[in-house]
């Protein structure tokens, strides 16, 4: 199967590696020839390490059934087309009307998107049925997680043929509906935001939520650690972006920790300086290892999860078995959140947050419609 790859930065270069790595013969396009150079050597010198390591055969095999180019032209008897360039709707837009084009009648064109409409980048296209979404995880090769979104315009054989494929890539596909977020970008918000909150109002600092949620949560990083690998100019501007797509949604709303974080440039370890300070090897973190509090801590951001996973089920972003899927394989939460919410006890989850909302009057923490039913009903969320 012949591959296209448009934007040869950090996720083109991931995915193009998986594509070929799968046995596809992959075409590269990037609009910088720099970047592509960067792409290929970066390419070779992986597959010369994993060679190395024995978990290659042939580093040279694989190095040759991919080329780069900067002329769309090259992608012309491609099956499937990824395209990851700069996250922009008028550019991607405009690349997909000038792709179309150049592609045969049966390409499926995919866009790595992270936040915008897919929706609306089809709608670019002559024929937005053969569009989707394929929205891979950072870094590609290492990430098991696609998220698989079918734009309204979509096919369902587009949408099968996409999944299959990414299955025969060795990869752990699930079906998200086109909404901002999709799944996994909408469901952990509650990690940060709620943290950033708790933080906020003096309840804790940032080393003690984070011991909280690593102690008693059992998620690999606390959320402060967390932001501050991620990088604060990626991760407030997906939380923004999620606030601004969902209308204005109080339960979304960004941080004004965080945002003059970004404005200082203080992004995080890769800055040296975010919420951590990264100027000596060991940053300091003293968190106040005062058990009760963890465990109130733990129990107010895993609610909120609890209720976006329960709400994203309710409203039908994806089945119960890819929620738990996207969470567990997407960002390695310790257990799936439905399966944790029947694990609490929906009724114990909903009294968490019904307490909250009594306390702030806020509609930040209305639980959902379905954890409310469920708990009067005294059912569980998975069957
Ligand atoms: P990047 O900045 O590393 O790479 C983008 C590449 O696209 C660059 O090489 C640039 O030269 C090229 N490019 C820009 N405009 C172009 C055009 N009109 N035609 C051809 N090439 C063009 O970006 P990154 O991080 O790889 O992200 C790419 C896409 O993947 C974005 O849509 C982003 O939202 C999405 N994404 C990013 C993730 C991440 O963690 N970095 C995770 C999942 C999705």
């Amino acid at each position: 199967m012949k591959v296209g790859v448009i934007g040869s930065g950090a996720m083109g270069t991931g995915i193009a590696q998986v594509a070929a790595m799968a046995s596809c013969v992959v075409v590269v396009y990037d609009n910088n020839l720099s970047a592509l150079d960067k792409s290929k050597a970066s390419l070779d010198a992986t597959f010369a390490k994993l060679e190395g390591k024995g978990k290659l055969p042939d580093a040279k095999a694989v190095m040759a059934r991919l080329s780069f180019t900067n002329s769309l032209s090259g992608l012309a008897d491609c099956a499937l087309v990824i395209e990851a360039i700069v996250e922009h709707l008028e550019v991607k837009k405009q690349l997909f009307a000038s792709l179309e084009a150049q592609v045969g009648e049966g390409c499926i064109l995919a866009t790595n998107t992270s936040s915008l409409s897919v929706t609306a980048i089809a709608a670019a296209c002559v024929k937005p049925e053969r569009v989707l979404g394929l929205h891979f995880f950072n870094p590609p090769p290492l990430m098991a997680l696609v998220e698989v979104v079918p734009a309204i315009q979509t096919s369902p054989e587009v949408a099968k043929l996409a999944n299959q494929i990414m299955m025969d890539w060795g990869k752990t596909p699930v079906i998200a509906k086109d909404t901002p977020g999709f799944i996994v970008n909408r469901v952990a918000r509650p990690f940060y935001g709620e943290a950033l909150r708790i933080y906020e109002e003096g309840i804790a600092d940032i080393a003690t939520i984070d011991w909280a949620m690593t102690t008693f949560g059992g998620y690999r990083m606390g959320p402060f650690t967390l932001m501050d690998y991620i990088g604060h100019d990626v991760n407030y501007v997906v939380t923004e972006t999620v606030f601004t797509s969902f209308f204005f949604d109080p339960r979304y709303k960004p941080s004004f920790s965080q945002k003059r974080l970004l404005e200082a440039g203080w992004l995080g370890r890769k800055s040296g300086k975010g919420f951590y300070d990264y100027s000596s090897p060991e940053p300091q973190k003293t968190a106040i290892e005062d058990a009760a509090l963890g465990l109130e801590i733990v129990d107010r951001i895993n609610a909120m999860l609890i209720n976006e996973a329960v709400d994203a089920l309710y409203l039908k972003v994806a089945t119960a078995a890819d929620l738990e899927l996207a969470m567990t394989k997407g960002v390695n939460y310790p257990q799936g959140l439905l399966a944790l919410a029947d694990s609490w006890g929906v009724a114990r989850v909903l009294t968490v947050l019904d307490e909250l909302y009594r306390k702030y009057g806020e509609d930040r923490y209305r639980a959902s419609a379905l954890l409310r039913r469920a708990a009067s009903e005294g059912a569980t969320i998975l069957n």
